[in-house]
């Protein structure tokens, strides 16, 4: 099985934009999905930026799938998509 990758970026914009609420990911994610989901911390994943329009971080990134105003419950169901849970 392909491993999935997540990326929660931990830049300063997203960090207070609420990024902070992701951490429980960090114990969810093993428990859920064992060694399938590798879980990784991001400096700014370049998606911040004015350039992109309207900037709405948090983001997280699963495999190539960048998610904005990320919750755990979108990383969650991102991921679910992925494994076609
Ligand atoms: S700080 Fe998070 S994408 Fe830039």
């Amino acid at each position: 099985m392909k491993k999935i990758s997540v990326k929660i970026c931990i830049g300063t914009t997203c960090y207070v934009q609420g990024q902070s609420n992701m951490k429980e990911l960090s114990k969810i994610i093993p428990e859920k999905y064992g060694d399938n989901v590798e879980l990784t911390p991001s400096q700014c994943l370049g998606v911040c930026s004015i350039k992109w329009g309207d900037p709405k971080p948090p983001y997280a990134k699963v495999d190539e799938d960048i998610i904005q105003e990320a919750t755990v419950e979108k990383v969650i169901k991102a991921i679910d998509e992925k494994l076609k849970l």
